[in-house]
């Protein structure tokens, strides 16, 4: 039985380890905040008081932390990082959405010890992690790809070979990209809808049924028409991904006006308290 180990039990790394539970994996847990490891706990998951306790007998290590600076706490801490505990031949997959620079850097680190290193982050969000729906991303050697791939089945429905290092997490942030894009922009329009005093159910109706309406914008139209703001996608990381694009655009050299742009409205969202809303509250600056 293959011994895995999540680092970070947040909204979505608390599911996927729940899953991998439920499908009979070994599985030890850590959190920074050790009281969301409970439940787990409770489920049969071990808890370990550090990445590094975590990670000493594992076979493959996933990590589900908030941005590049807690994934560099979880793996490179020099006391109790990740990679002071782990055993030579582990594999380590991040799935953290972050920065292609940085995961690049920290699969150079796991090379130094021996051990193999895919970004592999996910998209969809708490309800596909539940229902171990996720679609993967995953930059790597096709040698670990072929190891991690039926782990990553467990918990995901599509589970995509990108290319090398870096390329799981570029795909992804691309990904966030064009979904924020369409939900900022949605947001706008449903807005000028609104004070045109149209019909709005009916008019979302039409647009939604017509082909330049993606699934995505779709299930988001109904939610900004309902006024589900419940947390899924929280703007705070939306925007923390809209940064990483602009971070990575300007390393390479590369235009992203239109995503410079939204990052701007979600600040704007962030600026009116609505951080810890889900994403279909942008709507809300335009009402
Ligand atoms: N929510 C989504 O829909 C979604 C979908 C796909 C991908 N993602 C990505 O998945 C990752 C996790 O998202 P989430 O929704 O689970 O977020 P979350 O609920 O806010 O959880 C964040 C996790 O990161 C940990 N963390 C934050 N800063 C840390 C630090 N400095 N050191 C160690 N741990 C730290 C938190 O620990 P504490 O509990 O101690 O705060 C928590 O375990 C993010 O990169 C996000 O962008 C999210």
């Amino acid at each position: 039985m293959t011994h895995i180990t999540m680092l970070g039990t947040g909204a979505m790394g608390s599911r996927m380890a729940a899953v991998l539970l439920s499908a009979g994996h070994r599985l030890t847990v850590w959190n920074r905040t050790s009281e969301k490891t409970q439940a787990l706990e409770n489920a049969g998951a071990t808890v370990a008081e550090t990445p590094k306790q975590a990670t000493k007998n594992a076979d493959i290590v996933i990590s589900m932390v908030r941005d590049d600076a807690a994934s560099e706490a979880v793996w490179l801490d020099a006391e109790v990082g990740a990679l002071a505990g782990i055993k030579a031949g582990t594999i380590a997959i991040e799935s953290s959405t972050l920065t292609p620079t940085w995961v690049k850097t920290l699969a150079q680190q796991c090379r130094v010890q021996g051990v193999s290193f895919l970004d592999a982050p996910v998209a969809g969000t708490r309800p596909q992690a539940e229902a171990a729906k996720l679609i993967y991303f995953v930059g790597g050697d096709t040698t670990a790809f072929a190891v991690a791939k039926p782990i990553l089945e467990v918990l995901g429905g599509s589970i995509h070979h990108a290319g090398p290092n870096g390329s799981g997490a570029a795909l992804k942030l691309a990904v966030n990209a064009l979904f924020g894009v369409q939900l900022a922009t949605l947001a706008e329009l449903i807005g000028l809808l609104q004070h045109s005093n149209l019909d709005l159910e009916h008019a979302m109706d039409i647009i939604t049924s017509t082909p330049v309406c993606s699934p995505a914008a779709k299930q988001a139209a109904g939610a900004m028409v309902a006024e589900a703001f419940a947390p899924m996608f929280p703007i705070d990381l939306v925007e923390k991904d809209f940064g990483y694009v602009e971070t990575t655009a300007k390393q390479q050299g590369a235009a992203v006006p239109v995503s410079a742009h939204v990052r701007q409205v979600l600040q704007d969202a962030i600026a009116q308290g609505y951080e810890g809303d889900n994403i279909t509250a942008l709507i809300k600056l335009y009402r």
